[in-house]
């Protein structure tokens, strides 16, 4: 079973046909160990409680990369003259702004600026109608699941790929070095990707980031129950799970789970029977992977990429690496 997405990509419609996201759900939910994936997190509320987050002071890895970005601006984008940028999970595109922001109005009309985001509602009410803000560029906007689809992008040339913020740490190990890989294979040489990578560090600093005070964090992770409601009719109700979260030494990752704090019958039209959750079941929602250098080293090794530069902050809690093809 297959459902239409509508994609927009420039002024024009293109339809492309998906994995299904009931499908995704369902398996997940059906899992021996229950599981969502954290693209679900990203409705319109979950966009807007993902952006609170990033404001938190708790939170650390939005204004570090900003500051990265920020403070090597100029260096990054020397040469960028003609380039299509293409940004993957661009989410309220702040971070791209900071680098266009940098560049006089002459660069700017040469550039196309393609955002790559899930979510249609953070392509919508974002700040990605950067036309506005920045004039001459050009933007063309790509709803779709990156991992899912990604030839979309082969229509552009002199791509600049931008994966931000450490989205990349959401993926599986393994899906990570594979997805770097299909993206330095689909790269014409030249091509380059600035990847974000949220570095490991101290415990107590990690576990703080993903447990705030104000509890924005624990109504993001409840939100994917409201989302799978949306998607598969389900009647999950998410204040009876408890929001989870803390950092896995030997994997090197936060996990986000939700926990039930009762008994509890979920239904769906989708279901055969009922779907039966025991209090203390978990339902896996996010994984967070940090990284270390070794990490920058194998994504390079794996995909044909050359490391041309890596930036990083005074704590070096974050690292933006510039590869070339
Ligand atoms: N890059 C921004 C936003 C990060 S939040 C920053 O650094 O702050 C992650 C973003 O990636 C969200 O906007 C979400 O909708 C998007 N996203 C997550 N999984 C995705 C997928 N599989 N395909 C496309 N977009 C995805
Ligand atoms: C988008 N992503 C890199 C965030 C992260 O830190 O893994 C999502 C997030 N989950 C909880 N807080 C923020």
């Amino acid at each position: 079973m297959h459902r239409e997405w509508t994609i927009p990509v420039g002024d024009g419609l293109r339809e492309m046909a998906m994995k299904t996201e009931e499908e995704e759900i369902l398996a997940g939910l059906m899992a021996a160990k229950k599981h969502l994936p954290s693209k679900f997190f990203y409705d319109e509320t979950g966009s807007k409680l993902f952006e609170q987050i990033t404001r938190l002071e708790e939170y650390y890895p939005t204004r570090t990369d900003k500051s990265i970005l920020e403070q090597n601006a100029g260096e990054l984008m020397q040469g960028i003259e003609g380039a299509s940028l293409v940004e993957l999970g661009s989410g309220d595109c702040s971070k791209i702004s900071i680098l266009l922001q940098a560049l006089p109005r002459e660069t700017l009309k040469t550039l196309t600026y393609v955002p790559v985001d899930v979510s249609m509602s953070a392509m919508e009410e974002s700040r990605c109608n950067l036309q506005e803000r920045f004039g001459a560029i050009q933007v063309s906007g790509i709803v779709t699941d990156f991992m899912q689809q990604i030839h979309p992008v082969s229509q552009y040339e002199n791509r600049v790929f931008c994966f931000f913020g450490s989205t990349i740490g959401n993926l599986e190990r393994r899906d990570a070095v594979r997805f770097v890989g299909k993206l330095g294979h689909l790269m014409e040489t030249g091509e380059r990707l600035l990847l974000g990578l949220d570095m490991v560090k101290d415990k107590a600093v990690l576990e703080k980031a993903y447990n705030d005070e104000k509890d924005v964090t624990a109504r993001f992770n409840k939100n994917i129950l409201s989302v799978a409601n949306k998607i598969i009719g389900t009647d999950f109700e998410p204040d009876y799970f408890r929001h989870h979260a803390f950092f896995d030494e030997e994997q090197q990752r936060i996990e986000m789970h939700l926990v039930a704090t009762r008994d509890m019958t979920v239904r769906s039209p989708l279901f055969e029977g009922n779907l039966e959750i025991r209090k203390g079941e978990t339902i896996h929602t996010e994984n967070s992977h940090k990284f270390t250098s070794d990490h920058i080293g194998k994504f390079a090794s794996f995909s044909g990429l050359s490391v041309r530069a890596a930036y990083t902050d005074s704590n070096r809690w974050f690292t933006l690496v510039d590869y070339i093809k």
